[in-house]
């Protein structure tokens, strides 16, 4: 088994962005077996398909490697690395771009909605993103891949691309990666409003507990969280009505590894008043670690570039092998 996993870089992660994504990427490095490989890689050239502030793209790149050291990724176990070390990536991607075909691009949703209306404004990385994210998995000869429902079609262009290729140029280069669907991951909503989804683009600092908080940042984030003045139910579903009680459930069962009927049951009959401070101690404890370790990787910035420059070699190695035969069976 080898998995490929490419991770948007961005900055300022919240406890939505952990319980909902990074915690199922550890959660799959630990269920490596010998012999499986894991590879998650920063996607900073994907990044360029719109536009970035070049020092932001740097800085929120190392930012969240460390965020991810921090969070349990062991870079002796997986393979952590930035895109853009790995030349092999643009490389092999436009190789495949003889292969995959306009209409199936075209097709993409994701490029329509990106695109909107203003299709020449657009950029060309925009149009082919696809195309590379096929290479990133392909370069690997990745047999699995962990997919979001929005990027289910990209992946099956990954295959399609794959099919084309082996069977154009008669070899059998690339298996066709699989897609990964990990446990269904919990989506947290906003401290201030059960409508809405915490995220680092809410204007108020209140509505999400972000990982580098301070323990008593998190403590009164979580004080001054929205609630009700009902006491918990024997069920979940006696909180359907209730948004922003079923979202504090919600966080202290993903913390706590547990299911929320089992927390909810815990907690009958018993207000927010008891409920809020038993959350901020499990928020702590769990947290806590996490952004001790974060914040000295953060004051050691080259310590996590020399990490990311490993990462990028042990890559290569996986890398070249394929890259070389791709060309050979182009003529090249
Ligand atoms: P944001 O909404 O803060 O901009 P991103 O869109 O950058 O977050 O998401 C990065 C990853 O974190 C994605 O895998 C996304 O599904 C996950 N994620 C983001 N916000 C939440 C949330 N509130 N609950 C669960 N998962 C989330
Ligand atoms: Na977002």
């Amino acid at each position: 088994m080898r998995i490929v996993s490419g991770i948007q870089t961005t900055g300022n992660l919240h406890l939505g962005n952990y319980l909902g994504a990074i915690r199922q990427w550890v959660a799959m490095q630990d269920t490596l077996q010998p012999g499986d490989d894991c590879l998650f890689f920063l996607a900073d050239l994907h990044a360029l398909t719109v536009t970035q502030d070049p020092k932001e793209l740097a800085r929120t790149t190392v930012e969240m490697a460390a965020t991810l050291i921090a969070a349990g990724i062991d870079t002796d176990r997986a393979i952590l690395f930035n895109q853009a070390r790995v030349p092999e990536h643009s490389e092999l991607a436009w190789l495949l771009g003889g292969t995959a075909r306009m209409g199936w691009l075209n097709r993409m949703t994701q490029w329509k909605d990106k695109a909107g209306k203003n299709r020449e404004g657009a950029s060309v990385g925009l149009f082919t993103y696809p195309v590379l994210q096929a290479a990133d998995v392909l370069l690997y000869r990745a047999t699995h891949v962990p997919v979001g429902e929005d990027q289910k079609q990209h992946l099956e262009l990954a295959r399609d691309v794959a099919t084309k290729f082996n069977t154009d140029f008669a070899v059998e280069l690339f298996p066709l990666p699989e897609p990964l669907i990990s446990a269904a991951a919990p989506r947290i909503m906003s401290l201030r409003d059960g409508s809405a989804k915490m995220s680092k683009s809410d204007p108020s600092d209140m509505s999400r507990i972000n990982l580098i908080d301070d323990d008593d940042t998190i403590v009164a984030k979580l004080r001054k969280a929205k609630s009700d003045a009902d006491v918990l139910p024997e069920t979940m579903a006696g909180l359907a009505e209730r948004p922003e009680a079923r979202n504090l459930v919600t966080i202290y069962a993903a913390l706590a590894g547990r299911g929320t009927d089992d927390v909810v049951a815990e907690f009958a009959g018993q207000g927010f008043g008891a409920f809020k401070p038993a959350l901020a101690d499990l928020t702590v404890a769990t947290l806590g670690p996490i952004r001790d370790r974060l914040t000295q990787l953060l004051a050691n910035r080259d310590e996590v570039a020399a990490e990311l420059r490993k990462g990028a070699e042990k890559a290569r190695t996986l890398a070249a092998p394929t890259l070389r035969a791709a060309q050979e069976a182009l003529g090249l």
